[in-house]
């Protein structure tokens, strides 16, 4: 059987167009193997590269993986700094094979945060393409759902003149939608998490109103190609309502 065969034979409207995922078990997988943790990270680094072509060639638009969260910092000095270091290799390794395959690169999240040579890194790649069109890809770094929200509203807040914020009457979904970090993204059609672990851990809160969940006990740098395919064969066999009645 060729390559993704069951996905691509698939009506193009069943195939996710944003698959998020909560990359978890690095540490879990590295314990397994008896390697050290940097090391589960640096694997689990190397599959988000696998798992963004594997989305490309079957036809997902969007993906959007959580690779640092705002409660993350609780972790050991040692873990914080090692994932700082992967995230800047990796975005400036990212920057050219983004541009050879033409793909968008977004970050998410309170860059504020962030030390100012990895904010630099993030906004050079954005700049350098953000008039690729081939595919997207997001990594939320320092991102929050709450914190997203808490931003969001401030931002709203602070609009008006004199800054006296928007009427609350005007305020509606899409007031909110234009002032999240997401703004310029469709909400998730489809999101995975990795692991075993069965929460949604501030990812993406206002954005999976209406996302599929598929949970998997794979620990993140196991989850092949042929993972994302049986989750994205599950969701193909889901029906979808949106809170409407089943037909
Ligand atoms: C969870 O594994 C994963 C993370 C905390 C972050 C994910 C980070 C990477 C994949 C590396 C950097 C990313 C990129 C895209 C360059 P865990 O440590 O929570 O695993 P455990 O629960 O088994 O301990």
């Amino acid at each position: 059987m060729g390559k993704f065969e069951k996905v691509l034979a698939l009506a193009p409207e069943r195939i996710p167009a944003h698959v998020a995922i909560i990359l978890d078990g690095n540490g879990r997988w590295a314990e397994h193997n008896h390697r050290l943790r940097a090391q589960g990270h640096h694997a689990g680094a190397d599959n988000v590269e696998t798992i963004t072509y594997a989305c490309m060639d079957m036809g997902v638009k969007y993906l959007t993986v959580y690779a640092f969260s705002t409660e993350n910092w609780k972790r050991s000095k040692d873990e914080v700094s090692y994932l700082m270091l992967l995230l800047k290799q990796y975005l400036l390794k990212y920057k050219k094979t983004a541009i050879a395959k033409k793909i968008r690169v977004r970050v998410i999240g309170d860059l504020g945060g962030l030390s100012d040579d990895l904010r630099a890194l993030i906004l050079d790649v954005e700049q350098a393409t953000k008039d690729l069109k081939a595919f997207n890809l997001t990594f939320a770094i320092n991102y929050g759902g709450r914190d997203e929200l808490v931003r969001a509203v401030r931002r709203i807040a602070g609009q008006g003149i004199p800054a006296k914020g928007i009427p609350a009457e005007e305020i509606t979904a899409d007031t909110i939608n234009a002032a999240l970090d997401t703004a310029e993204l469709p909400d998730p059609d489809l999101l995975i998490r990795t692991g075993g672990e069965l929460r949604i851990s501030n990812f993406l809160l206002w954005q999976c109103a209406y996302s599929e969940f598929y949970f998997t006990d794979t620990f993140w740098p196991d989850f092949g190609e042929e993972e994302l395919e049986k989750a994205i064969l599950d969701y193909a066999g889901r029906e979808r309502r949106f809170g409407g009645r089943k037909k």
